[in-house]
């Protein structure tokens, strides 16, 4: 399941064909034998030669063209198994920054490059700032062909992307400073085992949001936690808040049998993300003072740079970092026991405070409720200008929206006509809620838009969500899911396939 091997029509360019790799969480051993577990660091070296024509890249320090075809890559710092990847395909670059340069396919260059051109520095400096020095060398992004499976991959020196994110305005950049995050949190400190992946995540997106808040201010960064949490919010409502995926320290391998253990790959979703994200914050809390905070951020990457580690390291750590709190007993404090946030599945004792970004969100807040009422005031409606929304804005109201959907009779209608900007969307973020509003409205005169974005990306978190709900829903959704399925499946990752065809009982 390791390998991806494209055919030229599943590429952007539908010229050549096109491999990648995926190795988290557990794919790598069926790439090249190895100790496939977080816990082991190696360095790595590699000889690739591929045909006239084509180009190979991986996620290594340094790399060089020989005759016949022939790259050289080496990675001089120890990694886990999981982040060695390699591309093979017709991909061309173009430098963007200082220590930056954008991969993609020829046709998709141009736009790569007016997408992140001059932006990339300025999150590595900040992230520097915060955390550290960078110690990869190159930060590279490599834009991937529609089917790749994840927002962005952290592969250490290159960064692979979904080309979604080529939206035209960096509206989605929040994915490239999440991975840059990982350059600390994740690739040099690292989840010990993939039952506390939160350790990479949810410090990852503290670490991206404490980038976003220096570069984009507290408000933006606010609306974008905001959607955060209504993720968790979704997520959390559909599998139930008491089920043990919804634990910050999943038990992956039962000690008794082997056979009942959990595959890490199915680990993957917004709990150990946003939950882990406000157990961070709560760490913070507890500080009281974002510079001592990033003091102990900074103080424990440098701990445990190429290390592989467990949550007890972490908090051990922690209290060992703040002597006061650990004789305040904050590890014990009833219902937010340390040992409460690892061990117990639901929703976070604690919550960040968003309210800075109140600014941004009431006004989405607002214009929701109007359009969840039962006679539609559309002189309240038609008062309200769209036009100057940044996209998270118009996410956090969708969500909104969904969230009060099914809508009284005909509001969805009138909805799509009065703002083409959303209905007819090409923001991969935007296309997602506007297809589940129209699929929990049953909105059929718009069925096909549903259709077309599950044929012309195969992203996981967009893809589970709307078979999720096709399937949920009437005679016609599912028929709308079995037709789409059936026509895109051979373009989906292999674990993507297999998530959907259990939601269709395949
Ligand atoms: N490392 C993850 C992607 C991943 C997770 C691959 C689990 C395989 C197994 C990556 O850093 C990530 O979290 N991507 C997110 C970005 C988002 C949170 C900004 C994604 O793809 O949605
Ligand atoms: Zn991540």
């Amino acid at each position: 399941p390791q390998v991806c091997w494209l055919s030229p029509e599943q590429t952007a360019g539908k010229q050549k064909p096109y491999m990648y790799t995926q190795g988290q969480a557990v794919l790598n051993r069926s790439f090249f034998p190895c100790f496939d577990t977080p816990s082991v660091k190696f360095t790595y070296s590699a000889t690739v030669k591929v045909p006239e024509g084509f180009t190979a890249v991986m996620s290594a320090t340094s790399w060089e063209k020989q005759k016949d075809n022939t790259f050289v890559f080496k990675m001089s710092q120890p990694i886990p198994s999981y982040l060695i990847a390699l591309v093979v395909g017709d991909i061309v670059s173009a430098d963007v920054g200082p220590r930056s340069r954008v991969w993609a396919e020829p046709c998709l260059i141009e736009a790569a490059k007016k997408e992140y051109d001059g932006v990339i520095e300025e999150f590595l400096v900040v992230g520097e700032k915060l955390f550290g020095p960078y110690v990869w060398g190159r930060y590279d992004i490599l834009f991937m062909p529609p089917s790749f499976p994840f927002g962005g991959m952290e592969n250490p020196c290159l960064t692979f992307v979904t080309p979604c994110l080529l939206a035209g305005d960096r509206s989605l950049v929040d994915v490239i400073i999440h991975e840059i995050s990982h350059s600390w949190f994740g690739n040099l400190v690292t989840n010990a085992t993939w039952g506390e992946f939160w350790l990479n995540e949810g410090f990852t997106m503290y670490a991206q949001r404490r980038i976003s808040t220096e570069v984009y201010g507290l408000p933006y960064t606010c609306l974008e936690a905001a959607t955060g949490r209504a993720l968790l919010r979704q997520h959390m409502d559909a599998t139930g808040e008491d089920h043990p995926l919804n634990k910050l320290r999943v038990v992956i391998e039962p000690g008794f049998c082997l056979f009942l253990g959990v595959n890490p790959d199915d680990t993957y979703n917004e709990t150990p993300y946003e939950k882990g994200y406000c157990f961070v914050s709560y760490l913070a809390h507890l500080v009281g003072n974002q510079s001592k905070f990033d003091a102990f951020l900074q103080a424990y990457v440098n701990r445990f740079k190429f290390q592989s580690i467990t949550a007890d390291d972490t908090l051990g750590f922690f209290l060992e970092y703040f002597p006061e709190l650990k004789e305040k007993g904050v590890d014990s404090i009833p219902g937010f026991e340390f040992d409460h946030w690892l061990n117990t599945p639901g929703w976070p004792p604690y919550l960040p405070d968003l309210s800075p970004g109140q600014q941004l969100m009431r006004p989405a807040d607002e214009l929701a409720e109007l359009w969840a009422a039962d006679g539609l005031n559309m002189e309240a409606i038609e008062a309200v200008d769209i036009t100057g929304w940044r996209t998270y804005q118009l996410v956090y109201f969708l969500d909104q929206v969904l969230q009060k959907s099914p809508l009284p009779e005909g509001n969805v209608e009138r909805l799509s006509k009065m703002y083409p900007k959303i209905s007819k969307a090409q923001n991969a973020e935007l296309r997602l809620r506007w297809c589940q509003i129209v699929l929990k409205n049953n909105l059929e005169s718009e069925y096909s838009k549903v259709k077309d974005f599950l044929h012309s990306q195969g992203k996981q978190k967009y893809t589970l969500p709307l078979y999720r709900a096709m399937w949920g829903g009437s005679e016609a959704t599912r028929a709308l899911a079995v037709e789409t399925f059936s026509a895109t499946a051979p373009q989906l990752h292999v674990n993507v396939q297999n998530y959907v065809k259990k939601i269709l009982g395949l």
